[in-house]
């Protein structure tokens, strides 16, 4: 099921995912009048963090409705210094070499041909630039939540048993496809802390992700659909009640890391 990131209120998810935009371009070691990319901009929250850095930015996304979002949020501040376009992170709508600095949060490894995705981020980096982006990890409260709707949603909807794929996390994994373009990386593991005033508050907030409502309505169309969204919403309440970390409130960790890969010496 191809997933339109346009759906819903992923506005609510880009607030939460900021302070690792800012990491990425900490990590990018940006300077003044740089050439950014940024790939899977969504909103723009990376973009505008490298801008605040003095760079000139263009986000790229498939998801028109994000990039008018974006659009919109540097308007009245970066409108010389960020612009966004649509593309696909398999081929990005820029030059060879055009870019000193390569980014992005959790945007790039949405790509279904990872290869490519690298490939063409090499391929836009000038010599002597970087790519730096972020990855969720297989590990942590928020993995065990999003791995139980998963497995629920695929058994519901009848997909195949997942088989090992790309691991972005992973040095094993990304250690050979930037070596193929003479690129080495580095992997430094990080942290979201995501908190609500309740339970409830951060549930009713996920309902509005791009994927819960592609999700239901995915389920919503099978025969069986209304007895399978209860189940949904009776695994969410069990299992969101299992990783809370605030018994007065909510808090949730989320590992992901930090991948920081450029040319070798
Ligand atoms: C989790 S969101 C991250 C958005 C943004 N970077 C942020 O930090 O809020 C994932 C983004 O990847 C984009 N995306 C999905 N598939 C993509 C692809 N093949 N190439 C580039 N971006 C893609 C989605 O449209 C979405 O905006």
């Amino acid at each position: 099921m191809e997933l339109d990131w346009g759906l819903g209120e992923y506005e609510l998810t880009a607030a939460r995912l900021a302070p690792a935009a800012g990491a990425v371009v900490d990590a990018a070691e940006l300077e003044v009048g740089e050439v950014v990319v940024d790939v899977g901009c969504g909103t723009g929250n990376a973009s505008i963090a490298a801008a605040e850095r003095g760079a000139v930015v263009t986000g790229v996304d498939p998801a028109e409705r994000l990039l008018a979002v974006g659009t919109e949020r540097v308007r009245d501040r970066f409108a010389e210094q960020v612009r966004f376009v649509k593309g696909d992170a398999a081929a990005l709508p820029m030059a060879d070499g055009s870019a000193d600095a390569v980014i992005s949060v959790f945007g790039m490894i949405f790509a279904p041909d990872p290869a490519a995705a690298i490939r063409e981020c090499v391929r836009v980096t000038a010599p002597g630039g970087r790519i730096v982006f972020s990855a969720w990890t297989p590990t942590g409260p928020l993995h065990r939540f999003n791995g139980a709707i998963f497995e629920y949603m695929r058994t519901a909807l009848g997909g195949p048993e997942p088989e090992q794929g790309f691991r972005w996390h992973h040095p094993d994994d990304l250690g050979p496809v930037f070596a193929e373009h003479g690129f080495k990386g580095e992997v430094t593991p990080a942290k979201l802390i995501f908190t609500a005033a309740s339970i409830d508050e951060f549930t009713s907030e996920q309902g509005r992700h791009p994927m819960a409502i592609g999700g239901t309505a995915a389920l919503s169309a099978l025969p069986d659909g209304e007895a399978k969204l209860a189940g949904l919403e009776a695994l969410i309440t069990e299992r969101i009640n299992e990783v809370n970390e605030d018994p007065l409130a909510f808090q949730m960790t989320a590992d992901y890391v930090i991948i920081t890969a450029a040319p070798e010496a």
